[in-house]
């Protein structure tokens, strides 16, 4: 099958827009074929942004997300693992949770970083006690599943994550949909991906984390291939 260009891959419950993450096989073979670590070949060859998701974690690191050295680290959709990678260049977590439901790449981010990867069911974070993370983050994940599910994440993050910790993720709000951007999306949008990608008021996910505790620290804007998402930091009340 990989002769002819196709690969057999175990897909396990993946709602939203998009159907399925990007094959494993192929793109690991891609991106050694390339020579390049497969984040820095999603980054430079698939997206057509170099050092995008370095530029995020750099963001982060000046926003002192990392400097009380989370022991605790959940991720949601880590997919290649390219934010998650640079995560622990970051800090020294004692356990890294991951909920991915592309099953090839969560085996092979357990494999290769020793991470935990959790069952994925109705974006729950069940297997998670309250209060129990110091930093849950989750990158590019938002805009590719629907409200529904992205809303249901969001009241889990705040769930779990423990008062002192942190809550990073980017949503495609409308700081990132002005007029230029939103006629790109509308010539250039994929085929097949009706759904994708998916808007989220910003309003709404600052207010309804503040009801939930959790206030708005800081928001930026990230690469995300000819247009952007925006990242927002929160930070869980004590
Ligand atoms: C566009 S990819 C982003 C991957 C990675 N965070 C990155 O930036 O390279 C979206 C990821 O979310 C995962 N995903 C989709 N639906 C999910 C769900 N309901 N729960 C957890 N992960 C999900 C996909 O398998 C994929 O890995």
């Amino acid at each position: 099958m990989a002769r002819t260009g196709f690969d057999i891959v175990r897909s396990t419950n993946n709602r939203g827009g998009v159907d399925d993450f990007i094959p494993f096989e192929a793109t690991m073979r891609a991106a050694r074929a390339a020579g390049l670590p497969v984040g820095d070949y999603i980054d430079e060859v698939m997206n057509g942004t170099p050092g995008a998701t370095q530029s995020t974690i750099d963001r982060l690191r000046a926003l002192g997300v990392f400097a009380a050295n989370p022991n605790t680290v959940l991720e949601i959709g880590p997919g290649s693992g390219r934010y998650l990678e640079k995560t622990l260049k970051e800090c020294d977590p004692g356990r890294y949770e991951i909920y991915e439901t592309a099953a090839p790449w969560a085996d092979y981010l357990v494999d290769t970083f020793k991470v935990v990867a959790q069952p994925t069911s109705e974006c729950s974070l069940a297997p998670t006690p309250d209060g129990s993370v110091d930093l849950v983050h989750a990158h590019k994940v938002f805009n590719t599943v629907t409200f529904l599910s992205a809303s249901r994440y969001f009241f889990e993050m705040a769930r779990v994550t423990r008062p002192g910790g942190r809550i990073v993720f980017d949503v495609m709000t409308e700081t990132c949909l002005d007029a230029a951007t939103m006629h790109a999306w509308a010539t250039k949008g994929g085929p097949g991906h009706d759904s994708y990608p998916a808007a989220m008021p910003r309003q709404a996910c600052v207010d309804l984390f503040e009801t939930l505790g959790c206030s708005l620290e800081a928001g930026f804007q990230a690469p995300m291939g000819f247009a952007s998402t925006e990242v927002l930091v929160f930070g869980k009340g004590s």
